[in-house]
């Protein structure tokens, strides 16, 4: 048995701390629960495609975590895929080189408990970009990698809401098309898991025969909960011969924010254009 810990959705920033003290208490939890890897997977920042400093402070944060550290970035960190949230924060190169001189690389692949661990750059699907043709040319590797093991795969956003063949384009998940070309590439393999982050809550299904874990969110509660747990959390996952264990997490102290309120209930559209409330000045 190999445990990881899943955080997501940190929404970390130097002059927007409104969910600081959630991250030390997760933080914490994290560093005390001994396990061989802590991933975690996207929404590090809250403008992290638009700021250097807002990337730098992230990474600062993430440093404080012990052991192996496994980042993967999410729309806030490098932008969504078209057509997204929001026209002026798309993910284009300069953005990931950003999260690249931040954090190295925003994928990975290894071995725990027996299973293959496939980590994602979910915001790269559909985007049209070079790098969204690496990165499936690389998944196609590591899929022939896992050598018959099985598969978990972690990524920031979920492939689809409650069926594979949903039409809509939206922001909450992958986008219909990639979804279906993704799903293609991972039945080559023994996928068993599918772990996402963004819609900050916490639900576990299996449809079409992969299990689909969503994370809670670290930060806030969502502002319309999908059929999953709102509150604030994390998960430790246990990997085996027999199977993936989750469990989740609500570390005392965590607070289940609101971000509706906090944005002023319609006063303010995105957290970024909010007068600055940094964090307190002693970090630790
Ligand atoms: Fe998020
Ligand atoms: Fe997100």
């Amino acid at each position: 048995m190999a445990r990881i810990i899943a955080l997501s959705d940190l929404h970390l920033s130097p002059t927007h701390g409104f969910f600081w003290e959630n991250w030390r208490i997760a933080r914490d939890f994290a560093n005390r629960a001994g396990a061989e890897a802590i991933i975690v997977n996207g929404d590090l920042c809250i403008n992290g495609p638009d700021s250097d400093a807002e990337m730098a402070f992230a990474a600062t944060a993430l440093g404080r975590l012990n052991g192996v550290v496994l980042a993967l970035p999410g729309n806030h960190d490098v932008g969504d895929e078209p057509p997204g949230q929001d026209v002026r924060q798309i993910v284009d190169a300069e953005r990931l080189a950003r999260w690249t001189r931040a954090f190295g690389r925003d994928h990975f692949a290894l071995e725990i408990g027996g299973w293959w661990l496939i980590g994602l750059d979910a915001q790269l699907f559909g985007s049209g970009l070079a790098e969204e043709a690496m990165q499936n040319r690389r998944l196609d590797e590591q899929l022939r990698g896992a050598g018959g093991r099985p598969v978990a795969l972690f990524l920031h956003k979920p492939l689809f809401a409650e069926h594979p063949h949903e039409r809509e384009a939206t922001s909450a998940t992958l986008q219909p098309v990639p979804r279906l070309e993704l799903l293609a590439r991972l039945a080559r393999a023994d996928v068993r898991l599918v772990v996402s982050g963004h819609l900050h809550q916490f639900r576990d299904r299996v449809i079409d025969g992969i299990r689909h874990l969503w994370l809670p969110a670290v930060a806030f509660r969502p502002t319309r909960p999908a059929g999953g747990d709102p509150r604030c959390g994390l998960a430790i996952i246990d990997f085996s011969d027999t199977g993936a264990k989750v469990q989740i997490e609500y570390p005392a102290g965590l607070v289940d924010h609101d971000l509706d309120a906090i944005k002023g209930h319609g006063r303010y559209r995105f957290l970024r254009e909010m007068p600055p409330s940094p964090p307190p000045a002693e970090l630790g």
